[in-house]
């Protein structure tokens, strides 16, 4: 596929995987509220993003400096590159480049709906008591809160198969 065709599928991708997600952490939030929709995302977060790698044939991954499951920091230097250039440049929607014949597609994630902040926001005005609780309990090393309506907050990173 040429880059511009592999950006646009790649993109697609991601937007089904997110809407996949906000949907499934909406619905458990609505089920059983937003402590609750933490275990939901602890058990199901990583198995959909896997499962959905299936079916697409490519890697997906959530990757971030401030990460919450510690499988998803930034590992590689162009992941790194690639974060700060997202956090310098508001402009920059998304990317694909090659790495090892492979090619990957990075794009920004963002806190883009308040339902975010009730797990990612300030922990002293936005998460709830309980649903901090939560949150420390299954991540004790959590560096995912603190985060503003619309702030950048980690990249999409789907990687192709070499062909
Ligand atoms: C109900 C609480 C909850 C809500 C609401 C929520 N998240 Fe999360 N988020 C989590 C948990 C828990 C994890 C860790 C999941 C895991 O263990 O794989 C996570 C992980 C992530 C990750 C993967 C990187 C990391 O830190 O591990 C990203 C990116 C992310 N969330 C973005 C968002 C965005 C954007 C929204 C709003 C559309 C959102 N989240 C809404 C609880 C939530």
């Amino acid at each position: 596929m040429e880059d511009v065709a592999l950006t646009l599928h790649a993109d697609s991708i991601a937007q089904a995987v997110q809407m996949e997600l906000i949907s499934n952490v909406t619905r458990a939030i609505e089920k059983g509220g937003t402590a609750y929709a933490i275990d939901y995302c602890n058990t199901a977060a990583m198995s959909l993003t896997d499962s959905m790698s299936k079916v697409y044939g490519v890697q997906i991954q959530r990757i971030t400096e401030k990460n919450r499951n510690l499988a998803n920091v930034l590992k590689t230097s162009n992941d790194r590159t690639l974060y700060k250039m997202f956090d310098g440049q508001a402009r920059l929607k998304d990317t694909l480049l090659y790495e090892g014949g492979k090619a990957i597609y990075y794009k920004r994630i963002h806190t883009a709906i308040p339902t975010c902040l009730g797990c990612h926001g300030d922990p002293k005005k936005d998460i709830h008591p309980e649903t901090l609780r939560k949150i420390q309990l299954f991540y004790p090393n959590d560096s995912a809160t603190g985060f503003s309506l619309n702030a950048f907050r980690a990249m999409w990173k789907i990687t192709f198969p070499k062909d």
